[in-house]
């Protein structure tokens, strides 16, 4: 996209990156590959996938259909594609979301667990010596999100695997109880001893607190949960050093400040393998292309450094050759040092203020699916719900921000004075 005063500015920061010695590694995040084995090419757009429920698949191609889930040879491609970017990363996180979105009744236990075997027995072959981290997402139980037992694990010693499925709302089976499965207060022992041990964290889960971005006043926790979450994140956040999440299959991201207002950590929602068009309501074409994501990081002290994204256009791979390319890197396109939450907190305060930032991140949450214009209101769902992962607080954020975008920001009147102001930035 046009957007001068976005991309002006890198040449600098090199000189910043050179200076600073850390010891670079990196890893793979891949989410929500949701695999359905139903998927053929028919000339009949109703019968191409179960996924895509009463929609067409009117776009149907080799890799896929917006209305679809993954077919195996987008599976198979992504593997692949990982495979060439990054062919030795220190590890996989895997967040889960494996089987495609169909009523319980079309799909059983014995479908669920061959989807499940069948997606890691291609990622261990094709990374045969690289440790895998999953967690499990909602739809890999059945019935979904109704889970009898806690699946908890600890998976190494700087890997904090959380089942978050247990505080989905959805959840008809944990939603009368103070901490499910003692999740929480395992969690808080776990990261006590981590402190006491001076080891630092990564915590990775499937569905995230707060709020889903694309559609207003849409939490997934429990509101107790929610709370009980962040105070986790609160008290421990001086060892954690990243949240890796999956389940919006968009690229976004959640602060967590502290009392004082200061940004203490950050979340990373990575964009899912499946194209899937959400059928939520209220959500307007809610597509995204595949996506796959590499963190760079340091792995002395576990900072993260750097994310770069790739992803599959789905329309253009589908009329010629699936060809995976680079879309983004976090530093260079949000003008940043690193990903440390203070340069999170600097990216968001870019995209809630700048008109151009906004566009960018907004074209980058559908993983370049949605290239429409992202107008006042989008621009304080995404805001508000990347900013505020606690309930009262969002609440208290689309006032703010509603008003914001009324009397300033991105009144036509008043933003040639306004850009002015970021391009000094
Ligand atoms: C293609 O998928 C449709 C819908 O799931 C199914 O009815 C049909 O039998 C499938 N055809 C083949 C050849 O698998
Ligand atoms: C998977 O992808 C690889 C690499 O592109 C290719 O060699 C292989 O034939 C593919 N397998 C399937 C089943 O599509
Ligand atoms: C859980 O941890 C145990 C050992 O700590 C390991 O053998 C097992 O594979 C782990 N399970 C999962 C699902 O990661
Ligand atoms: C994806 O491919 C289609 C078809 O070639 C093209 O129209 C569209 O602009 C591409 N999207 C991006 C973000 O490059
Ligand atoms: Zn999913
Ligand atoms: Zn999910």
């Amino acid at each position: 996209m046009q957007c001068q005063v976005c991309s002006l500015v890198i040449v600098g920061q090199h000189h910043v990156r050179i200076a600073i010695r850390f010891y670079p590694g990196n890893f793979w995040h891949i989410t929500d590959l949701h695999w359905d084995p139903t998927y053929n090419l028919t000339d009949n757009p109703e019968l191409v996938c179960a996924s895509s429920g009463t929609r067409p698949a009117a776009n149907a191609g080799k890799f896929g259909d917006y209305a679809c889930d993954s077919p195996w040879l987008l599976i198979n491609s992504s593997v692949y594609a990982m495979k060439n970017i990054l062919p030795d990363p220190d590890f996989i996180l895997w967040t889960g979301d494996d089987t495609p979105h169909v009523p319980n009744e079309d799909l059983g236990e014995e479908a669920v667990l061959h989807i499940i075997s069948s997606l890691t027995h291609i990622i261990n072959q094709v990374f045969p010596n690289t440790k895998v981290y999953p967690a499990l997402g909602n739809h890999d139980y059945h019935p979904k999100s109704q889970l009898p037992s806690p699946l908890l694990n600890r998976t190494g010693f700087r890997m904090l695997v959380l089942n978050t499925n247990l505080y989905y709302d959805q959840n008809k089976a944990t939603q009368d109880m103070d901490d499910p499965a003692g999740q929480f207060s395992w969690a808080d022992q776990v990261l006590t001893e981590a402190a006491n041990n001076k080891e630092k964290v990564y915590i990775i889960g499937h569905v995230p607190p707060g709020f889903f971005e694309k559609k207003r006043n849409k939490p997934w926790f429990m509101p107790s949960f929610n709370k009980l979450y962040l105070d986790l994140i609160q008290k421990h956040h001086s060892v954690i050093l990243g949240q890796f999440f999956g389940h919006h299959h968009t690229d976004s991201f959640r602060m967590f400040y502290n009392s004082e207002g200061s940004p203490i950590s950050t979340m990373f929602l990575s964009p899912g393998v499946t194209p899937w068009k959400t059928s939520l309501p209220g959500v307007t074409d809610g597509a995204n292309n595949p996506g796959i994501r590499v963190f760079e990081y340091d792995t002395q002290t576990l900072l993260v450094k750097d994310v770069v994204t790739h992803y599959l256009n789905l329309t253009r791979a589908n009329a010629a050759r699936g060809r995976w390319e680079k879309e983004y890197r976090l530093t260079e396109s949000f003008r940043v040092p690193d990903a440390s939450p203070a340069s999170m907190h600097q990216a968001l305060e870019r995209i809630a203020s700048s008109r151009c930032y906004l566009q960018k991140y907004y074209e980058f949450n559908s993983v370049s699916y949605d290239l429409t214009e992202c107008n006042s209101d989008c621009r304080v769902d995404h805001v508000c719900a990347a900013r505020e992962v606690d309930f009262d607080r969002y609440e208290h954020c689309l006032e703010k921000e509603g008003t914001a975008a009324i009397y300033g920001v991105f009144l036509p009147v008043l933003s040639m004075a306004v850009s002015l102001v970021f391009a000094n930035w």
